[in-house]
């Protein structure tokens, strides 16, 4: 099936919601236009993800990542969605304040990207304030496991919540839930945790790294790509391998500049009153 659900709606916070159990929600982050555009075509649900920080702009992690830069991004994919759901995430220091502030930030999110839903990071702690913008209009979707904003508490990415810490997680997941979230990601999970979330919570789990029982799946798209030769997260699949082609590429064009090959014959322009 399509990211167009059987009756040709566009996906939304509810459509994804109801799909709990069915057919696996397929998830990607984008940034910009052109790649979202991409991503609609096969994608429920498309995730304007503060791994943009990292991965557009070199950040060493997302904590630097800023609001306007999110509000930035989600209005250039935005323009690039007619199908999928478009969820943006809360940067780091934008929402942790409290349900106020969060408010604040979601509703500019929502009003200025045209974003259906924004994304926050954070278990039971979370919940009260998921709850605060869940009744006032603003879909959320959950985020626990690995959660990159606390990448200095947790000391690192490592994978989450084996043997008992992963009652902990588990109980952040059905608080969220509980509070309205209508989906949480699970990020570097054992594959049984993933499972067993998946069976406890009312709402879809959208895994990374978090096993294949996960109602759905997101990853990183410039990932899955390849873009990055140095970057292999042992979760992610490369479907493409863009980083090794475009370095190849260009050494390509470097040396037909170099030698004079390039530009051709074919890429100049005759003068007037000639042909071409
Ligand atoms: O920022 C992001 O891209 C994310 C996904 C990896 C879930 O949060």
């Amino acid at each position: 099936m399509s990211a167009q659900s059987e009756t040709g709606r566009r996906q939304t916070p509810s459509t994804i919601r109801a799909r709990k159990g069915a057919e696996p929600i397929v998830c990607l982050t984008a940034y910009t236009t052109p790649v979202a555009r991409i991503a609609d075509q096969s994608c429920d649900l498309v995730l304007v993800g503060d791994s943009v920080g990292m991965v557009l702009h070199g950040l060493p992690d997302t904590l630097g990542v800023t609001l306007d830069m999110m509000i930035l991004h989600g209005r250039a994919v935005a323009r690039g969605l007619s199908r999928a759901a478009m969820v943006v995430d809360l940067p780091f220091a934008s929402y942790e304040a409290g349900p106020q502030q969060a408010f604040a930030a979601a509703a500019r999110v929502m009003a200025e990207t045209g974003a259906q839903a924004v994304k926050l990071e954070g278990g039971a702690h979370m919940a009260p304030t998921v709850e605060f913008l869940v009744t006032r209009g603003i879909p959320v979707m959950g985020h626990v496991g690995l959660t990159p904003q606390a990448v200095n508490t947790l000391g690192g990415y490592r994978v989450q919540g084996r043997g008992a810490a992963g009652d902990r997680i588990a109980a952040d997941a059905r608080a969220l839930a509980e509070a309205g979230a209508f989906s949480v990601v699970l990020e570097k999970l054992p594959a049984s945790l993933g499972q067993r979330i998946t069976d406890e919570i009312a709402v879809p789990t959208i895994g990374i790294g978090a096993g294949a029982a996960c109602d759905g799946q997101v990853l990183v798209i410039d990932d899955m790509l390849g873009l990055f030769a140095e970057f292999r997260p042992k979760f992610v699949r490369r479907y493409a391998e863009l980083g090794r082609d475009a370095t190849a590429a260009v050494a390509a064009y470097a040396e037909d500049v170099r030698a004079r090959r390039f530009p051709g014959p074919e890429h100049g322009f005759a003068d007037e009153g000639t042909q071409a």
